[in-house]
């Protein structure tokens, strides 16, 4: 019986069939690395002492990340990045219990966070902290990671509960999200 590795034999070991062996080892890697950062999301959420922040922080980062990731796919995107900018964009905000520049300051402790738990390169590093710093700028129109995660927060603001009203800041992009999502 011919030897092989992860199903491709000796004989077949090209550069091509390398390539695509690598990329399936990168894939595997990238599925834990967003179950790592949740762990340690999970962790400083559990800080909160007040049950409903707590429970409203959880409820608003694992909603964001789901719409983030089904976003990102439908725009070609990498899905898993935009899950892990999801996890991290608001969290400055509840470990400071202030919104005060929580964009800007949010994408500060998630450029830190990134760097203690190396899940990222540094181009990935980059794209999920510039997410978060323009994340609460939702007028503007910004690069495609950017606005995945702008979306992907409006979606969870928007229909999280439909009884509430819908910001002005936001009517806009719900709206283009509707057209895009045939809602
Ligand atoms: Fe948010």
């Amino acid at each position: 019986m011919e030897k092989n590795i992860e199903g491709i034999s000796f004989r077949e070991y090209n550069i091509g069939n390398m390539i695509k062996l690598i990329r399936k080892k990168l894939k595997e890697a990238s599925m834990g690395r967003l179950k790592e950062l949740r762990k340690y999301v999970d962790n400083e959420l559990n800080k909160i002492e007040d049950f409903d922040k707590r429970n409203g922080a959880i409820v608003h980062l694992y909603g964001v990340s789901l719409a983030a990731a089904m976003i990102a796919r439908k725009r070609g995107l990498d899905p898993d990045l935009a899950s892990m900018a999801a996890m991290l964009h608001d969290l400055y905000a509840y470990a400071a219990g202030s919104y005060d520049d929580h964009a800007h300051k949010g994408a500060e402790l998630a450029r830190s966070i990134l760097s203690e738990l190396k899940l990222t390169d540094e181009e990935e590093t980059d794209t999920i902290c510039l997410a978060i710093y323009r994340h609460d700028d939702k007028l503007a129109e910004d690069s495609a990671m950017d606005e995945v995660l702008k979306d992907a927060d409006v979606i969870h603001h928007c229909m999280h509960d439909l009884s509430k009203p819908i910001k002005d800041k936001e009517r806009a992009r719900f709206d283009k999200l509707c057209a895009e999502f045939g809602m």
